[in-house]
Formats: C-alpha cells, sequence, structure tokens
C-alpha cells in the first residue's frame, strides 16, 4: 500500500516532528571534543528538513544514537551532532537536553517559525523500545504533523518510529523514507535482467532471509566475506581455520542445492596465519590449508565477479568481500566496489548498502557512480527479505 509522504502534506507554519536516523559514528577531534565521523546520514535528511523551513515551520527533529540502556548516558548525547547539523544547513539548530517533558515542550512554543530543534537521544527513555504508548503520545503532543526519515531505523517498532503515529493524525515518509522505498522496491518489482546480487560479510544466518527472497529474481547472487566459508564447508571443502557458522551447514547446503546453480562461491582466496593484518597470507585456489584462514576473495574470484558485475543491468551489494578493515584483506571488497561503480557508469541500475559497503564506496570516491547508496543497514536487509518494515506500515496511506 502506498503511503503519504511528505509531498502530500501542508506543512505551512506546522510544528512537524521529525523523526532522523541520525545513529552515526562521533570521533574526538584534537581539543579532544566529540565531532561526527561519518555525516552522510545527517547530509541525507537535509531536504526534508529544508522542506519544513521553506514552509515556515517548526522542525523538531528526533533521533537515537547507539545503544545506550533506556537512562542518560552523555556518551550517546546527540549534543555533537546538533553542531554538526548547524554547520550543514548554515543556521541555528536549537538543542533540547532532554526527549520529552515540559522543558522541551515550552522550547518548542518559544522557537520562532523556520526554525530546527534537535531532542536528546530517543533511546535515553525507556519507553522508546518498549514502544510505550505513554511516551508516544508525550512525543506526539510536540507538533501538528509527524513524518518519518529515518530509513535506517524503519525496521524497528519503537515508539518514536511507530507508537508515535497513533496519536498524530498525519503521518507520512520524508524525501529520504520516500527515495529509498523507491530505489529498493526497483529490485524486487520487474528488475531489468541480468540481475546480480553480491552478498557479504560474517554471517550466513544474517543473509538466508534475503538469498531465500532475492533467488527467484536474480540471475546469479555472488557470495564473499566469511559466510562464504559455511557454504564451501558445507559442500565439502577443506577451509581451514575458516570462521564458519557450523549450526548453519545443512541450511547452507539446502540453499546451494535449491538456487540451482545461481549461488556463485569463491574460486580462491586469501588466506593468512591469523586473524590480523601483519600475519604472512597467500593466495590459494581451492582448498583452504590447514592452519591458515580465508580472509578475502582472491583474484581469480574477483575476475569471475567482475565479468558477471560488468553484463549485470541490475546489481544490489551488501557485505564486504573479506575483512575490509585490514589493508591486506580489502582488495576483494574494493575491486567488487570498482565493478559496480563501472557496471553504473556502462548503464546498469546499481544500489549499495551496509556500513562496509558503503564505506568503501565512499573511501574509494565513488558515490556519485552508485545509482542509489542506500542510508540502510539492517532496514535493508529487512526490505529486500520482503518484510514490512514497521515505521512505514504505520503511516498514512496515501
Ligand atoms: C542502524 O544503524 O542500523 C540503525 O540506526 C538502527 O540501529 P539499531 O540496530 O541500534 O536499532
Amino acid at each position: 500500500m502506498a503511503k503519504l509522504s511528505i509531498d502530500d502534506l501542508d506543512l505551512q507554519g506546522k510544528r512537524v516532528l521529525i523523526r532522523v536516523d541520525f545513529n552515526v559514528p562521533l570521533k574526538e577531534d584534537e581539543d579532544g571534543d566529540k565531532v561526527v565521523g561519518d555525516d552522510s546520514r545527517v547530509r541525507a535528511a537535509l531536504p526534508t528538513i529544508r522542506a519544513v523551513l521553506e514552509a515556515q515551520g517548526k522542525a523538531i527533529l528526533m533521533s537515537h544514537l547507539g545503544r545506550p540502556k533506556g537512562e542518560p548516558d552523555p556518551a550517546f548525547s546527540l549534543a555533537p551532532v546538533a553542531q554538526h547539523l548547524e554547520s550543514l544547513l548554515d543556521a541555528r539548530v536549537r538543542f533540547a537536553s532532554n526527549t520529552v517533558g515540559e522543558a522541551v515542550e515550552s522550547t518548542v512554543r518559544s522557537m520562532p517559525q523556520a526554525s530546527v530543534l534537535l531532542l536528546e537521544n530517543t533511546r535515553f527513555e525507556s519507553g522508546e523500545r518498549e514502544n510505550d504508548p505513554a511516551f508516544a503520545r508525550r512525543l506526539a503532543t510536540l507538533a501538528d504533523v509527524y513524518v518519518n526519515d529515518a530509513f535506517g531505523t524503519a525496521h524497528r517498532a519503537h515508539a518514536s518510529t511507530e507508537g508515535v503515529t497513533r496519536f498524530m493524525e498525519r503521518s507520512a515518509m520524508g524525501t529520504l523514507v520516500k527515495r529509498e522505498i523507491d530505489q529498493l522496491s526497483r529490485l524486487l518489482e520487474d528488475p531489468a535482467k541480468p540481475f546480480v546480487a553480491v552478498l557479504g560479510g560474517a554471517k550466513v544466518s544474517d543473509k538466508i532471509g534475503v538469498i531465500e527472497n532475492l533467488l527467484p529474481r536474480v540471475d546469479h547472487l555472488l557470495i564473499g566475506g566469511a559466510m562464504s566459508y559455511t557454504f564451501l564447508k558445507a559442500l565439502g571443502h577443506n577451509v581451514g581455520q575458516s570462521r564458519i557458522e557450523e549450526p548453519k551447514l545443512e541450511q547452507a547446503k539446502a540453499l546451494y542445492e535449491k538456487a540451482d546453480g545461481k549461488i556463485v562461491l569463491p574460486s580462491d582466496h586469501v588466506a593468512a596465519e591469523a586473524f590480523d593484518n601483519e600475519a604472512s597470507f597467500e593466495t590459494v585456489s581451492g582448498d583452504i590449508p590447514p592452519g591458515t584462514m580465508g580472509l578475502d576473495i582472491g583474484p581469480e574470484t574477483v575476475a569471475t565477479y567482475r565479468d558477471l558485475l560488468m553484463k549485470a543491468q541490475t546489481i544490489v551489494w551488501n557485505g564486504p568481500m573479506g575483512v575490509f578493515e585490514m589493508s591486506n584483506f580489502a582488495k576483494g571488497t574494493n575491486a567488487i566496489a570498482e565493478a559496480i561503480a563501472e557496471a553504473t557508469d556502462e548503464g546498469a541500475f546499481s544500489v549499495v548498502g551496509g556500513g562496509d559497503s558503503v564505506a568503501a564506496i565512499v573511501e574509494a570516491g565513488f558515490e556519485d557512480r552508485i545509482s542509489h547508496v542506500s542510508t540502510g543497514g539492517g532496514a535493508m536487509l529487512e526490505f529486500l527479505e520482503g518484510k514490512e518494515l514497521p515505521g512505514i506500515a504505520a503511516l498514512c496511506d496515501a
């Protein structure tokens, strides 16, 4: 069912409660102050915030940051994000040191039209994760309309993503959420063929639902990362000391057989003596020797995957091909990033999501050469699994 979007709302002079996903990495600057590391998610929320400002509305932003335990914890304060947002908007951003309560209500009353307020971390309140109706109601009293622009958190049924909509007359998708749904839907609804999916990362268990939902749609499903060793072991290969998921071996074998040749596994590996960037390593074909562990895909695999990607018309990628954070084992991931950028230059429609895959794209400067870089990790995977995202389902129908 299509959902109401921000373009359908009359925002003129309204108090607009916007759920954003400002769950961003923080780092220390040279003075020891906390600052935003990667600001992609903050920049991605700007069009919705600007739309409210242009309509002379009050933009009341709320988000979680990290996983505090339902009570205030300064390590997870959103204050550094408010400062960063101020520099991006080139306008004052008020910051409320609470999420709800009289002080916040009074700030909302006194803030001028066309201004921005960021509330403190919603997860400082136990009612957030519990989706407590009393907490959701207090959030709702702050505004006239609700906009969800937090695609990255749309798979959580929390008070600020789901519960709050029950107390609002109008609730709609923001610009970012609308774009995510439009672009990701292209992967599931009649994708241009050939359609190639690349899945990596440590665990098969995180990706089983996605593999099952994508298999009927794709031509090839290329597997990398530690999850490939679970598949290889299940098929009778020796994988040495490589990380595998023992309880998932049978399921991996069944999936591989069901895929009828669509699942492609690495044919060579970068095998190291230890899980350490300084460990000695070599490229091996076929089995992984005893006493060593696979930490990246090898050059032959890169060439095979690249060939298939260059012929693709639709591509989706989630998850690294190796231990991307260690430079000696990042080559496979970087090569896949490059192949997808080139295939996109040649006309393919490409979607990339998930922390390491997006980091590889951003570090290589390929962001503009990918059709859609998703802000969702878990949310994108659940969407690709075909699951309903509670934060979207709860919005008003169009
Ligand atoms: C994410 O980074 O995937 C989202 O912000 C959701 O965070 P969570 O996994 O802590 O709910």
